[in-house]
């Protein structure tokens, strides 16, 4: 009988890569991203879907890879903030340096995928949209204003990108 915590192969696709895993089926996808493919971008913070630190996209969707149990990624596309751009260009990558955000830093690369999330949604966000989105990602050093204009600087490019493309 296949129980719960019977390992079982889980195959996705991480930062455009193939990858298989053979464990609990209800081992979050965090703990597979970080200990199995060895990429500590992502961060735990609360464990619990309260903190944003683990955010990760879906698809196209920004989840909380804490808990995501693996099996519900089978077949999917998972990005990782490793895999945001290929060489750390991502306009919010460029907006994050230029406007200084971090502090610690732990919390950043949440903060970034969520925002790469809500600049897809909303092309030109004002504040209460980045409020709406933005509210589940926590900043204990209170990096929230420099958060708020770094995601603008970088909608802005998205936007000049593709109005000249
Ligand atoms: S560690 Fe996942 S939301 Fe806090
Ligand atoms: S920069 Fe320290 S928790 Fe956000």
């Amino acid at each position: 009988m296949t129980t719960l915590t019977t390992p079982t192969t889980t195959t996705f696709q991480l930062n455009g890569q193939a990858l298989s895993v053979t464990v609990s089926p209800d081992t979050p996808l965090l703990w597979v991203i970080r200990d199995v493919a060895g990429l500590t971008g992502t961060k735990f913070g609360c464990g619990i879907g309260l903190c944003g630190a683990c955010t990760v996209h879906l698809g196209r969707r920004a989840v909380r890879s804490c808990i995501t149990p693996v099996s519900a990624v089978a077949g999917a596309q998972v990005t990782t903030i490793e895999g945001l751009s290929p060489d750390g260009q991502h306009p919010l990558q460029k907006a994050w340096v230029q406007t200084q955000v971090p502090q610690c830093g732990y919390c950043q690369s949440g903060q970034i995928m969520q925002a790469a999330a809500l600049i897809r949604r909303f092309p030109k966000p004002t504040d209460d949209d980045i409020d709406a989105v933005m509210n589940g990602n926590l900043c204990r050093c209170m990096a929230y204003v420099r958060i708020r204009q770094a995601i603008k600087i970088a909608a802005a490019e998205v936007q000049g990108a593709s109005t000249h493309a």
